[in-house]
């Protein structure tokens, strides 16, 4: 996620800045600038890539001055390129504006502005707010970001300075982390706490629809119509490495408990609620041109591989149009039979695995329409591929994929209502799916809640050498993420099968020692693995079974379960799966392992 911090004071104000963007580097970030007023000029300088390469670039005669922003940026709009990276700047270069979040109404503003002569130089919705302010600027910074944001939507944590205010910063909330550091003569704005703590620990946290505007003697914070608001200053009392992981003890934890927000951040500006659709203009196809496609090839690696296996089930059984699910290591080397009536989807959430890029340009020598369906934007396959949308999970930190997966397994729901809506679902069909999306984050916010019971399930299992996991339907490919995530951060063995191929084999491995892990919320094929639950007790296997709200019938069958609230059965996996995230961090933490960075894994594997 993208890192803002600004200065105002009676010090050097770059290196100040400079200083605060290295403690935002943990958030991920792909490039970084920084602004400010020397001589009653704007200066700007950023630059795609790493911050050590950048801050090298500017040598030691960096400009001088009392106030300067100053950011991170990790790309939403536009690749991460020497254009696209923050600070943006008005068409009379005397407005200088840093911005994370999303502005929704991008389009619109942009072609408003061009019709007044705007000209912009970037792909970004910052760039937008730079000529917006620009646009309503009268006699004060302060009013003409207040203006500027009342005809914005979407959320924004940003910073603004310019040449007729030099020694004044303002800054604005909206669904987007924002503080203000309060100095001894200096002030500072900052998008997480780590960017000031070695100046100083008294903060204000802001609120959405709040501004601020500050100088090096004070601030003010008033809303957008001007009208103050009285703030309490809050002490810091964490040290900077819990502040990064945002006061959790590792960045797994951290992003599985931001699940609600990225889940959002997916579906955001996607879902048509009354046509019961999804708008998914990235795609770059008319409905004519989607409708000719007979079949569609997913193509993924591990956890991303599990994403799209779910993605199976939901557009064939919802969209009725054939799906294959394929390893792209398999995919690459086997001569697959595609051609220009075939779609390819390739999942990915680091955008650099070697094996799905090979895989994806395979598809499209053999004229494949291909698509990505991906996380870091500007990354390798998202340039490739022919379309596709950005899930916008935010950087992922931690080797084991869990954040990344939920929101692959959104953007597949809105494959399938817009792939769907033009075959057999019906906008009936269609608006229940909208609503079981948007009810969602709260449905997983519940869930996370009761992290705490899982931790307490997890003691029980610590010691097991082995796991079986086992589900049906939706939630197969969710047994097989479950055993992945423990396999991979606590080194336990652990399989994924559907539950009725346990008969076929694994069964015999069953007996006291051998944990079985059931995801049975009560779907269509709920009867079926109630069965298989059986079976395995009958044979003394110790279950724990992830369950439907207000089932009892498991409960008097296994030995822990846990339980999520009903949704779709589409949209189960969503839920399903977050108990076997936390399950497989506890594990893995009572074990003493290194849960961030499990030994072996790459982050993302750009080798075959
Ligand atoms: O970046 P990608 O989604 O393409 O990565 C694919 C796999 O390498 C990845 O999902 C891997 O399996 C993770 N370690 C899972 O937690």
């Amino acid at each position: 996620m993208c890192g803002i911090i600004g200065y105002v004071g009676s010090g050097d104000a770059v290196p100040l800045v400079l200083e605060g963007l290295k403690r935002l580097e943990y958030r991920g970030y792909d490039s970084a600038g920084f602004a400010l007023v020397e001589d009653g000029q704007l200066v700007v300088e950023k630059s795609a890539g790493r911050l050590s390469e950048f801050m090298a670039s500017l040598g030691d005669s960096l400009p001088s001055g009392r106030a300067a922003i100053a950011h991170t940026r990790w790309a939403t709009h536009g690749a991460p390129t020497d254009n696209n990276a923050h600070p943006h700047t008005d068409c009379t270069g005397r407005i200088a504006v840093i911005h994370n979040g999303i502005i929704e109404n991008v389009a619109v503003l942009r072609a408003t502005l061009a019709k007044h002569g705007h000209s912009f130089r970037s792909d970004t919705d910052t760039e937008v707010l730079a000529h917006l302010i620009e646009h309503l600027y009268e006699d004060s910074l302060q009013g003409a970001v207040a203006a500027a944001l009342k005809q914005v939507e979407g959320a924004y944590g940003l910073a603004v300075i310019c040449t007729y205010e030099p020694h004044t910063i303002v800054a604005a909330k909206q669904g987007s982390p924002l503080l203000l550091g309060v100095g001894d003569g200096e002030n500072f704005v900052a998008s997480d706490a780590a960017a000031v703590l070695q100046h100083t620990r008294s903060v204000v946290y802001l609120d959405d629809g709040e501004m601020a505007v500050l100088t090096k003697d004070g601030y003010q914070i008033p809303d957008l119509d001007t009208t103050r608001v009285a703030k309490a200053v809050s002490p810091v009392d964490w040290d900077l490495a819990t502040i990064e992981r945002g006061g959790y003890p590792h960045f797994m934890l951290k992003e599985i408990m931001e699940q609600p927000v990225s889940i959002c951040n997916t579906l955001r500006g996607h879902l048509l609620p009354e046509d019961g659709n999804a708008r998914l203009s990235g795609i770059n196809l008319s409905d004519a041109e989607l409708l000719e496609f007979d079949r569609v090839v997913l193509i993924a690696c591990g956890t991303s591989w599990h994403a799209a296996l779910i993605g199976e089930y939901m557009l064939e059984e919802l969209a009725r149009v054939p799906v294959e699910v394929e390893y792209a290591s398999e995919f690459r080397y086997r001569n697959p039979i595609i051609d220009d009536r075939t779609l390819v989807v390739g999942i990915s959430q680091s955008g650099e695995t070697a094996d799905t890029l090979a895989a994806v340009r395979e598809a499209k020598k053999k004229g494949a329409w291909t698509l990505g369906i991906v996380n870091v934007v500007g990354s390798s396959i998202a340039r490739e591929v022919d379309g596709g949308t950005y899930i916008h999970a935010g950087p992922e930190i931690g080797v084991a994929s869990t954040k990344a997966f939920t929101c692959q397994v959104t953007a597949l729901a809105l494959l399938t209502l817009r792939l769907g809506r033009q075959r057999a679902l019906s906008v009936l069909q269609g608006r229940e799916i909208v609503e079981a999306l948007n009810a969602l984050p709260e449905q997983v916010k519940a869930v996370l809640a009761k992290a705490n019971e899982i931790e307490r399930i997890a003691e029980q299992y610590v010691r097991a050498p082995n796991a079986l996991y086992l589900g049906r339907g939706y939630n197969f490919p969710v047994a097989l993420e479950g055993a992945l995530k423990l396999k991979e951060i606590s080194y336990i063995h652990a399989e994924g099968y559907p539950a009725a191929e346990m008969k076929h084999g694994p069964i015999a491995l069953i007996d006291g020692m051998m944990p079985v892990v059931f995801v049975a919320p009560q779907d269509g094929v709920y009867p079926k693995i109630v069965s298989n639950l059986e079976e395995v007790k009958a044979r003394g296997g110790r279950v724990f079974a992830v369950v439907t709200d207000g089932d009892d019938q498991i409960a008097r069958l296994a030995d822990h379960v846990f339980t999520i609230p009903k949704t779709l059965d589409s949209l189960t996996p969503l839920l399903s799966v977050l108990p076997l995230q936390l399950f497989a961090y506890y594990i893995a933490v009572r074990r003493g392992c290194n849960v961030d960075q499990p030994r072996n894994l790459a982050k993302a594997v750009t080798v075959e």
